[in-house]
């Protein structure tokens, strides 16, 4: 398995482009099924999890190809599997997102029921009982989640409790080929939620109230495909910045949308960095500042972000003064606290808080991944300490950072990969 090493003790300087957003690039390509003609995407990021969701779409039909510009083009015009095994839906729980597709589109869908994951339980409850709502009948049976459908979907109004992301996306998608009106309430308002929002409305698709908390979405019946590029990826340009924060430096993240962040950036600025942004770039200059202790409180967009919490721990860490980070989306999300610990960090984590006393030192240690976000928040850590830091199973990492020793390097930061 794969490892990287971080020897890096000086400033990093530069600028680092974003890739495609993660979030949005997986819902959009499982999207592509809903079209009777060929999509193409852009700005798609190369990540396991996209080459895991195109051999998904890949093993029901789809075919994938891929043009001279690195553009992916998804036929979906003759699917002939409706399955999604438990082979990949074990390696990415997303993959549930072929589940309001396949339905609307074909009546019927297989797909495993994704179990839960290093951050917590992860239920899919509210994607079931929506569907459910919009007249299909759901078993589970032997692990798989069977649905189908009576001829189209019906339109239903549905209330989602607590605010779910994938499950707004689902319900979307499975309410965009339905009979009738769909209001989905208490919809996520995550801006990747609302791009694929507005991919689905170029593919035909009619829906309102985009970027807000209720979307109306009146069923059409047949959707086409369409050129669509995919919004820039908010997390990775704010674990670059968190990078900047930690190494005292000056990094510029470029084609990334700082509306985006709006949180993120002020709690930046009260970390005492100076942020200043473009229409599509975000500057963070930590030179000669003191780094401050932030609280956070993790919540649904558009407050913080539960994907940067991670990286804002350790800052916290860093900072001079005590702080507390709550973490309400998820209920197993500070696996990274024991990793930090063993580098020296002083951190207690009392159920949903961590309470946080800044250190002036971290030493590197070999240290172990255990999910995406927590992964680089070792990577930063390692970025400060001194001696090597090495962290293991960085197949987490490879799942949502394109190229990120590439990235790193390009701004002077030490970092390699050992490959066994
Ligand atoms: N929930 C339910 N029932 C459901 C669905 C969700 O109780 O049917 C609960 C969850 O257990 C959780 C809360 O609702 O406590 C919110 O979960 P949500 O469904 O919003 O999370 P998700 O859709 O599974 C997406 C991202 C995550 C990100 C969260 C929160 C994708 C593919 N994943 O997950 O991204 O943390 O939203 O913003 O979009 C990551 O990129 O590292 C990552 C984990």
């Amino acid at each position: 398995m794969d490892k990287l090493v971080i020897d890096n003790r000086g400033e990093l300087s530069g600028t680092i482009d974003i890739s495609g957003a993660k979030n949005a690039a997986l819902p959009i390509l499982m999207g592509s099924l809903l079209a009777e003609t060929p999509v193409k995407l852009s700005n798609v990021p190369h990540l396991m999890d996209v080459t895991t969701t195109i051999q998904l779409i890949g093993s029901m039909g789809v075919e994938v190809m891929f043009d001279e510009e690195l553009r992916i083009e998804i036929d979906a015009s003759n699917v002939t599997s409706k399955e999604a095994p438990y082979d990949l839906v074990k390696t990415m729980r997303a993959s549930i997102l072929v589940l309001g597709p396949l339905l609307a589109r074909f009546g019927e869908a297989k797909v495993s029921l994704p179990g839960g994951c290093a951050i917590g339980s992860r239920p899919v409850n509210i994607h079931i009982d929506g569907m459910e709502k919009m007249g299909a009948e759901i078993e589970v049976e032997n692990g798989y989640i069977i649905a189908r459908s009576e001829g189209r979907l019906k339109g239903a109004d549905i209330l989602m409790e607590p605010v779910t992301v994938t499950g707004t996306e689902n319900l979307m998608m499975a309410a965009v080929l339905a009979e009738g009106v769909t209001t989905l309430r208490n919809a996520a308002r995550e801006p990747e939620v609302s791009d694929l929002a507005t991919f689905l409305v170029k593919m035909g698709a009619k829906i309102s109230g985009i970027g807000t908390d209720t979307l109306v979405i009146e069923g059409v019946e047949r959707l086409h495909g369409v050129d669509y590029e995919v919004i820039p990826d908010r997390i990775e340009a704010g674990t670059y910045l968190a990078a900047a924060a930690v190494t005292k430096s000056k990094l510029t993240v470029n084609k990334v949308n700082p509306i985006h962040l709006g949180v993120v950036l002020d709690k930046f600025r009260e970390a005492g960095a100076k942020v200043t942004t473009t229409a599509n770039s975000i500057t963070l200059d930590m030179r000669d500042r003191e780094l401050l202790p932030v609280d956070i409180v993790t919540d649904p967009y558009p407050l913080f972000p539960t994907d940067m919490q991670a990286q804002f721990l350790i800052m916290n860490a860093l900072a001079s003064g005590e702080s507390t980070i709550k973490e309400t989306i998820f209920e197993n999300r500070f696996m990274h606290v024991s990793e930090l610990i063993r580098m020296g960090a002083d951190i207690k984590v009392d159920g949903k808080t961590a309470r946080i006393k800044g250190v002036k030192e971290l030493y590197g240690a070999p240290v172990m991944a255990t999910d995406l976000r927590a992964s680089a928040s070792l990577i930063l850590a390692g970025l400060v300490a001194s001696g090597d830091t090495v962290v293991n199973r960085v197949y987490h990492i490879d799942r949502g950072y394109e190229l990120i020793e590439e990235k790193f390097h390009k701004v002077g930061a030490h970092i390699y990969r050992l490959t066994d």
